[in-house]
């Protein structure tokens, strides 16, 4: 029997202005395990985050991922023992359903030997999870920029100095993307577009070559952190208290909750603390993670017994 484990890096996605097109791979795993066993059943098992809420019936996201290419490949989704062992917090925008359902792609495509490509990979997952940055983020590791030609995945990874670090404030408040995507507005003013855009011509090359004092002006957005203080009214206050303990940008991570601040060691813990207490001073328990960037994206890892 062959045992698949897929390791997938969580993910840190806008970095203020690149809306849906910019990702960072992030040093926390899930991992999903996949085995082949006897008769028809397939067990879900679940370990972290998550153990007691996810369900681990057919309305778990990873069986349509698998499904997709069990499909290509013309085979039933039938007879599999799959562990998803879930470090990345759940609805915090930190990309926990893209890892998932990139693990359970990937995994099915080495199980059965299906060999996908990169591009067919991040396709099949971004049809499932409806936006690019999570996705090619934590499949490819890394910074990368992401967008998509017609139906066709167009993506450029970019290096990032080793010394970055990323902390995340991970307030106990959760965020569905869902929820956070209907509260932005269906037009925006050509001025603001503008103000992203300028910003986003600095963000990519200062965040790639470490020019960090342009990173607190780059990492600003008229987008959707602007609309999205409605669902957390704390976030301008921490991103104020960020800057002034020394963060080089901070941002809204994905569709939050999480914020992320940029930084080096030796001043990460300052910032974690200060950001959780600005929002321990609002009545929100907050903890904090400092992460660094991951330059591997997903792997996988192949027993047999
Ligand atoms: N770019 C997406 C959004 C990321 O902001 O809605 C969701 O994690």
């Amino acid at each position: 029997m062959r045992k698949i484990t897929v390791t997938i890096p969580a993910s840190t996605t806008n970095i203020g202005c690149g809306f849906d097109c910019l990702g960072l791979a992030l040093s926390l795993y899930n991992t999903v395990e996949v085995e082949k066993i006897k008769g028809d059943e397939v067990i879900v098992e679940i370990e972290g985050e998550g153990r007691k809420l996810i369900p681990t019936n057919e309305e778990n996201i990873i069986f349509p991922a698998l499904k997709m290419v069990f499909d290509r490949v013309g085979e039933k989704l039938k007879g599999l023992r799959i562990k998803e062992v879930n470090r990345i917090p759940l609805e915090k925008g930190l990309g926990s359903s893209a890892a998932t359902r990139l693990g359970g792609i990937v995994a099915a495509s080495c199980l059965l030997k299906a060999n996908l490509d990169t591009r067919e990979i991040l396709k099949m997952a971004v049809s499932l999870e409806g936006h690019p940055d999570n996705v090619a983020a934590s499949l490819l590791g890394g910074f990368v920029a992401v967008t998509f030609c017609e139906t066709d995945p167009v993506w450029v990874k970019l290096p990032v100095p080793e010394t970055l670090r990323v902390v995340i404030v991970i307030p106990d408040k959760k965020i569905l993307t869902r929820r956070a995507r209907r509260v932005l507005p269906e037009k925006i003013s050509f001025s603001d577009a503008v103000f992203n855009l300028s910003r986003l011509a600095i963000l990519v090359p200062s965040l790639s070559q470490g020019i960090w004092e342009n990173l607190a002006l780059a990492t600003q957005d008229k987008l959707h952190q602007p609309y999205r203080t409605s669902l957390l009214p704390e976030m301008e206050d921490v991103f104020e208290a960020a800057l002034d303990a020394g963060a080089k940008g901070v941002f809204l991570s994905g569709a939050g909750s999480g914020v992320a601040a940029f930084s080096f060691e030796d001043k990460a813990e300052k910032i974690g603390r200060t950001m959780q207490k600005v929002f321990l001073s609002r009545g929100t328990k907050a903890n904090y993670l400092i992460l660094c960037v991951d330059k591997k994206g997903c792997r996988v890892d192949e027993k047999k017994h």
